[in-house]
């Protein structure tokens, strides 16, 4: 995720743009630049780090001069290449003629890069941005536009664009594919953004760009097309927000939106990895990108070490290697797993999970398997963290920035690269079969539109919550897969709503914690996985009879709990391996509106930081 901006007018365009990234700079933050078209040509301003390393840059006059009344802006969040002055947004063509910022992915840039470099054209960066700005210059004919749209046409992948060029200066083009873009207009001024905040100083009237639609501002008035060149017609809509909503994109709060995020969040992680070979036509997993080839699945044992919530994503990796590659797994707390006497076997194979990559136990872990001569894998979601760049291969999860403590869409995208590793192990070791795959990626590829779906219904739990927002206990529980969702769930409820919240393997009810329940409890049970699905019944009604209220999560076509609990809620049917992708929505939803209703911020818990880079 990156913020993008553009500005088109009769003032400087600089400080706007400038002051636009910063309403933006939630979106990322590891680096920015802007470019300003004026009398002198197309000037590029960029810098590494925060927004105000890039303004002292510009005051300074280590920056170019950058004067003129239209230009682009960005403020990035890394996905390919770490974030550097030279990686940073806008690139520019081998002339230095058109400048683009970009937000998305170019999935295909690889081959367009080989492609380009094939007809002579030198790249700087390490960007999949870069090939944008090539593909137009070679597509240039004096008319940026129908440039523009022939260089799409050769893009796969989602972008977010605004394009300047010197040579047809009195336009900005913007473009959209699975990327978020509004246009604002303004009086004798145009904008873009990625986000209505970047707009409001200027103007309430945006546009909404849709999928495959191009827009090009003028000063005056702005037109649209198709990416095919056809004119659009578009309706004005005006925004009646105040601004620091719409920071959060139209949510209440950070926590809310990144819940949200979660469908997107796991196509964006999933679809890089997949690719169709052929002929015959079949889909397979490709971990090339990370450098990931058949050494790897020589392994003895996988271990997999994290803290809190990304450790609830180790435990549902530890079962699904299990099950799915039947390589010996273990998952570790990394600060337990750091003071411990551990075991190594060179043949070890270590997965090393952390949102911000800069959790101090989850690195000393790293170290210490490094040290023995394990391989690392890393599983993060910030590029270039000091997990990144220390470990053996990395695979990013591609959630964008998570603001809000509590992690939620971190921990699905988590899950999402542990089981495309798991397959992946599992088709070499030939526990999974080139036949038997497709099925699974199928089913991982639904997980995005089932977790829409589920987010559609938000409702039914905001009122389970404000129902049951009376209870000072509440246990979840499950067994396998749903017993680490039920960790999962009890932190996010502690964490938030700061409720008394545990999580029990259900078949441990009896051996002690069912003495605490009585009629002040809610017990969740989760309930995914069908041959236990008795058992659970047992335990739902061993709780139900010393008074605690009961609430069920399972399939949408299971009936069996009914008339066991007092409430049921639904998810869409999936593999039962998959399922916690799934089970811990409604869960983090539970746990924000119950701290919504006790009038607490779920975003900044307290006691609580985002980052953990202290022992
Ligand atoms: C819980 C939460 C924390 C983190 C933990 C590890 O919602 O966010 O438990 O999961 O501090 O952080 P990372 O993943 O950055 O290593």
């Amino acid at each position: 995720m990156c913020g993008i901006v553009g500005y088109i007018g009769s003032e400087e365009a600089a400080p706007i743009l400038i002051r636009g990234l910063k309403k933006l700079e939630y979106r990322g933050y590891d680096s920015a630049g802007i470019a300003v078209l004026g009398a002198g040509g197309l000037e590029v301003c960029k810098s590494k780090g925060a927004l105000r390393f890039l303004e002292e840059k510009i005051q300074s006059g280590t920056g170019k001069a950058l004067t003129g009344s239209a230009g682009i802006g960005h403020t990035r969040w890394a996905t390919h290449g770490e974030p550097s002055d030279i990686n940073s947004h806008p690139h520019t063509d081998v002339s230095g003629k058109i400048a683009v910022v970009h937000n998305g992915i170019i999935e295909n840039h690889a081959k367009l890069k080989a492609w380009l470099e094939a007809h002579g054209v030198s790249f700087r960066s390490e960007t999949d941005t870069e090939v944008i700005a090539h593909l137009i210059d070679f597509h240039f004919n004096g008319d940026l536009l129908q440039a523009v749209l022939e260089a799409l046409k050769r893009l796969e992948g989602s972008y977010a664009l605004g394009i300047i060029c010197e040579e047809d200066p009195e336009r900005i083009i913007a473009v959209r594919r699975e990327s978020p873009l509004v246009i604002g207009a303004g009086k004798g001024e145009n904008l873009i953004a990625s986000d209505v905040p970047a707009l409001l100083e200027h103007t309430r009237d945006v546009y909404y760009l849709e999928d495959r639609e191009a827009a090009v501002l003028y000063r005056d008035h702005v037109e649209f097309y198709s990416e095919e060149g056809e004119v659009r017609r578009k309706e004005l809509s005006h925004v009646e927000w105040d601004a620091a909503a719409a920071e959060k994109g139209g949510y209440a709060h950070f926590m809310l939106k990144e819940i949200h995020d979660q469908p997107k969040a796991l196509t964006d992680t999933l679809r890089p990895r997949l690719k169709t070979d052929g002929p015959p036509a079949r889909r397979s997993i490709s971990l090339e990108e990370i450098g990931f080839d058949g050494s790897w699945a020589e392994a003895g044992r996988v271990v997999i070490a994290a803290c809190g919530t990304a450790w609830h994503a180790a435990m549902i990796g530890k079962y699904a290697f299990e099950h799915l590659t039947r390589i010996p797994a273990d998952a570790d707390i990394a600060s337990e797993y750091r003071y411990r006497d551990p075991i190594f076997d060179r043949k070890d194979i270590f997965i090393i999970i952390s949102q911000s990559g800069e959790t101090a136990d989850t690195l000393a872990a790293m170290r210490m398997a490094k040290k023995s001569g394990a391989r690392i894998i890393a599983i993060t979601n910030v590029v270039g963290s000091t997990l990144a760049r220390e470990a053996d291969l990395v695979m990013y999860t591609w959630a964008g920035p998570e603001i809000a403590v509590a992690s939620t869409k971190a921990f699905t995208t988590q899950l999402m690269c542990i089981y495309l590793i798991a397959l992946q192990f599992g088709l070499l070791r030939g526990t999974i079969t080139e036949e038997g795959l497709p099925g699974y990626i199928d089913a991982l590829e639904q997980l995005s539109g089932q977790a829409d779906k589920l987010l559609a219904d938000k409702e039914t739990i905001q009122r389970f919550a404000y129902q049951q927002f009376n209870k000072s206990k509440v246990f979840y529980m499950g067994r396998l897969f749903d017993y680490a969702v039920s960790l999962e769930s009890a932190l996010k409820l502690k964490e938030v709503s700061y409720t008394h919240s545990e999580a029990f393997a259900a078949g441990e009810l009896k051996h002690g914690p069912i003495a605490l329940v009585d009629d002040s409890t809610l017990v969740v049970a989760i309930c995914t996985q069908s041959a236990l699905f008795e058992k659970m019944d047992s335990n739902i009604k061993e709780v139900k009879a010393r008074g605690a209220a009961t609430a069920v999560i399972t399939y949408d076509d299971v009936s069996r709990f009914d008339k066991t609990a007092d409430v049921v809620f639904r998810i869409p049917r999936t593999l039962e391996s998959l399922s916690p992708i799934l089970s811990v929505i409604p869960c983090q939803l539970y746990a924000y509106y119950i701290a919504v209703q006790r009038g607490l911020d779920p975003d900044k818990p307290r006691n609580l930081a985002k980052s953990v880079t202290v022992e």
